[in-house]
């Protein structure tokens, strides 16, 4: 019988009901980050991972993987898995884009609101004991409606923050790898030819990216100065696409005005990092997706593209379909 490792015990029963259907089902019973070591042995053992997209799955576990077949991740994000060393093992990864995106965009919104009027400074500061005489002043805000967000990434997620921020009143630009003219006309979308344009521009910048090459530590000290001095940063996308000791002294000089971010380098952030010395920004660990029903949606997605893929079918998302050819 085939088997499969779940690489956390927090999932919904149906998630692990339906894979017993049709396979043995090895549970790694800690919440943590399975250590590497592990990750290596169970390549040898079992035929498919069902892991988080912070767990990592480098070329030494692919390369010594003699039984894996499939690699079902519980993220639309693949960093975590060495995607070439999967091609050329011919260990097929599948995602799960999609179920995810209107999460994503509403979390957006969470913080991007959050981070216009300090609704979290606010509640630790009444936590604090700060909240003695009515004095408005410590927490006046930013307004939304009326300003430019710049998207950068404009895929499925950063198309719903465009469309949320239309019933804000707030003026679209976006920068992608391609320019998607039809949707510029039907979203009131204005395309900002460099990422330099869209963040001289905007008032708010939020990132949708994936982390690549060409996107690791894409925000650096040169292209913070380049934003206005008023302006919101979040980042939704990969804590690796900001050079974050950058960003702390950005946001410590004013360089811009506040941050909001939902991912950090490394993750969870140390509590030593300074940016949690700062009031100007705001933290979230990682839960972007994280609503009840998405949550669920993308277990079930997972399951449905490894059992796919160990029954000889098709999955739904695969990523390199290309491995099959090397197997
Ligand atoms: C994703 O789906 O990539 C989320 O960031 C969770 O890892």
């Amino acid at each position: 019988m085939k088997r499969v490792w779940v690489m956390r015990p927090f999932h919904d029963e149906a998630i692990y009901n339906s894979l017993k259907e049709h396979f043995e089902v090895d549970i790694w019973d800690d919440h943590k980050t399975p250590p590497h070591d592990v990750v290596m042995e169970k390549a040898k053992e079992c035929d498919a991972f069902l892991p988080e997209g912070i767990d990592i799955i480098d070329a030494a576990v692919l390369d010594g993987a003699t039984r894996l077949e499939v690699i079902g991740n519980r993220a639309v994000g693949t960093d975590n898995v060495d995607i070439p060393s999967a091609t050329r093992t011919g260990i097929l990864l599948t995602n799960t884009p999609g179920v995810l995106q209107d999460a994503c965009a509403d979390m957006t919104f969470a913080l991007l609101l959050d981070a216009a009027r300090q609704v979290a400074y606010g509640d630790r500061s009444i936590r604090a004991g700060k909240w003695v005489f009515f004095d408005q002043t410590p927490y006046l805000g930013l307004d939304a409606y009326g300003k430019t967000l710049g998207i950068f990434g404009f895929g499925g997620i950063g198309q719903r923050v465009a469309k949320r921020a239309s019933g804000f009143d707030m003026r679209v630009i976006y920068h992608s790898r391609s320019r998607k003219i039809d949707l510029e006309e039907s979203m009131g979308a204005e395309w900002a030819p460099s990422l330099a344009d869209l963040l001289q521009a905007s008032d708010y910048v939020s990132l949708h990216c994936p982390l690549t090459d060409a996107t690791r530590k894409m925000m650096g000290a040169e292209q913070f100065a380049m934003m206005k001095s008023t302006a919101i940063f979040i980042n939704m996308a990969r804590g690796g696409v900001v050079d974050q000791p950058a960003l702390y002294e950005a946001l410590k000089n004013k360089t811009i005005a506040r941050a909001a971010i939902d991912v950090t380098d490394p993750e969870p952030i140390p509590m030593s990092d300074p940016l949690l010395t700062l009031d100007n920004v705001v933290i979230t660990p990682h839960v972007g997706s994280a609503s009840e029903a998405t949550f669920k949606n993308m277990g079930l997605m997972a399951v449905r593209n490894i059992t796919a893929a160990l029954t000889g079918d098709a999955p739904e998302t695969p990523v390199n379909p290309e491995a099959l050819q090397n197997r």
